[in-house]
């Protein structure tokens, strides 16, 4: 029997910044991506996101593409850059039509447009009016996200709020937003991403009544490194840290009581108004969308182990929250060519876990394996590997399904190879080649994948064989 639902939204996912490029064209203004490969920290062997993979003039031919390929949905992001010009609110018409055309073409390809509103690129006008820290940015995102419900408002079913939330606050000092890890600042960065984001789901319901809003958080769920009860401790309190505070707040109105009591232990104030408060609670999607990568297996840390916090972390490792919980390997695992986990049965037990909570359909807006794929002189790029991590992937979510978890679609990263967010292009993840190295942009040229005829036939059957 098939698992998936009629109209399941077979699709691959995209973000402005790392695939759109002429960043100094269209009438786009800087934003905090732009200036990331100046920073101390981005490593000096890898491409930053000035070119990115051109396509903000290859669109056409990329929508093309994707439509050969069969894709049923294409979730990508609108830059906020590209659309406000400066803290005023104006707008940049140009950047609008971008967008028109676009969505345009994909409707008209039979493709379902879902727009993430704002994927980790911050105009530098609003960090010079305080960032994220300062309330100022809730203001500057209603209007952003005003400007984008008008626009698209009758072309778009489904919008998701900000990429990430949850990583934009536990990485706030990788991506610009602080200088440096501070929990006290990085829960005030969070509150504001909470209100922000209840404000825009709150508009979006006036002004678009007939589409469905919903957060996009990367979610993973938690496996205490051993069976020592302490180590349970520190999956619950990881799991709070990385996943549930976030999604409590936007589909529960509330903040999670064991989170609350850590930050009063660790002296940390935390004191939001009502107003806020009450703004949260009635921000509620319709649906939950989050990317996965891979599982997370913790231990409790020493006090010892408590000073490492300041080694290498990303979206997916190396994460130390003092006296709490703190990353471990997991021996049980493989891993990607960049170290990455794979853990395809993690991916059940995380749609599991999330819709025991929360009730809410849900679909994937990332999910995927980072490889140094290899172009053959014949223009064919062999990625079995990637086939085999779809195969697995999907394999289990046709398990959550049957489980009777409730799925509306899986858009894996990525559509076409971008540029990583610290990894540079060499980290491919994408159906579709392209043609560019680090610091050699040849001629940016597509070629599909093998994974590409693969996910085309999977799309035909509604992925009856995986
Ligand atoms: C997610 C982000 O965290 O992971 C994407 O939403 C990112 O922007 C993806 O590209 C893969 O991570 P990375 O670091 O390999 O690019």
């Amino acid at each position: 029997m098939n698992k998936f639902p009629k109209g399941f939204l077979w699709g691959a996912s995209t973000s402005a910044y790392q695939f759109e490029g002429f960043i100094k064209e269209g009438g786009k203004v800087p934003s905090t991506m732009d200036l990331y490969e100046y920073k101390e920290s981005y490593p000096k062997n890898v491409t930053g996101f000035s070119d990115a993979s051109g396509h903000y003039k290859m669109w056409k031919e990329d929508v093309k593409m994707m439509a050969e390929m069969g894709l049923k949905s294409y979730r990508f992001s609108i830059s906020w850059p590209r659309i406000i010009k400066n803290k005023d609110g104006e707008i940049n018409q140009e950047g609008l039509k971008f967008y028109t055309d676009l969505i345009d073409d994909l409707i008209k390809n039979g493709i379902e447009p879902i727009v993430t509103i704002f994927h980790f690129d911050i105009p530098m006008f609003v960090m010079e009016d305080g960032g994220v820290l300062n309330q100022n940015f809730v203001k500057h995102f209603e209007v952003y996200s005003k400007v984008l419900f008008e626009a698209f408002g009758e072309k778009i079913k489904y919008w998701l709020t900000i990429n990430e939330l949850n990583i934009l606050v536990l990485m706030a000092h990788g991506f610009e937003i602080l200088e440096k890890q501070d929990f006290e600042k990085q829960i005030k960065v969070m509150h504001n991403l909470n209100v922000a984001q209840a404000k825009a789901i709150i508009l979006c319901k006036k002004k678009c009544p007939s589409a469905k809003i919903g957060p996009a958080p990367n979610i993973a769920a938690v496996y205490p490194s051993t069976s020592k009860p302490e180590d349970y401790t520190a999956k619950l309190n990881m799991d709070i840290i990385r996943n549930w505070v976030y999604l409590d707040a936007v589909c529960k109105g509330v903040y999670n009581n064991v989170f609350l009591t850590y930050m009063k232990k660790m002296g940390i104030k935390f004191e939001p108004t009502k107003e806020e408060m009450e703004t949260i609670k009635n921000g509620k999607p319709d649906f939950i969308a989050f990317n996965y990568y891979s599982t997370l297996t913790v231990k409790m840390p020493s006090n010892e182990d408590s000073l490492k916090n300041k080694e290498k972390a990303d979206q997916q490792t190396g994460l130390v929250v003092p006296g709490f919980a703190m990353a471990d390997q997991n021996p049980n695992l493989q891993k990607t060519q960049f170290g990455w986990e794979i853990d395809p049965i993690g991916f059940r037990n995380t749609l599991r876990e999330v819709y025991d909570r929360y009730h809410l359909p849900m679909m994937i807006t990332e999910n995927g394996i980072g490889a140094r794929d290899v172009l053959e002189k014949d223009g064919s790029i062999h990625d079995d590997y990637r086939i085999e991590y779809y195969q697995k992937h999907i394999e289990q979510m046709a398990e959550a399904i049957s489980d009777g978890v409730e799925m509306i679609g899986y858009m894996p990263w990525s559509a076409v190879d971008l540029v990583s967010t610290h990894e540079g292009i060499s980290k491919r993840y994408g159906f579709i080649y392209v043609n560019r190295d680090e610091f050699d942009l040849k001629d940016m040229k597509r070629f599909k994948k093998d994974s590409y005829y693969w996910y085309k036939k999977l799309i035909e059957e509604n992925g009856k064989n995986f």
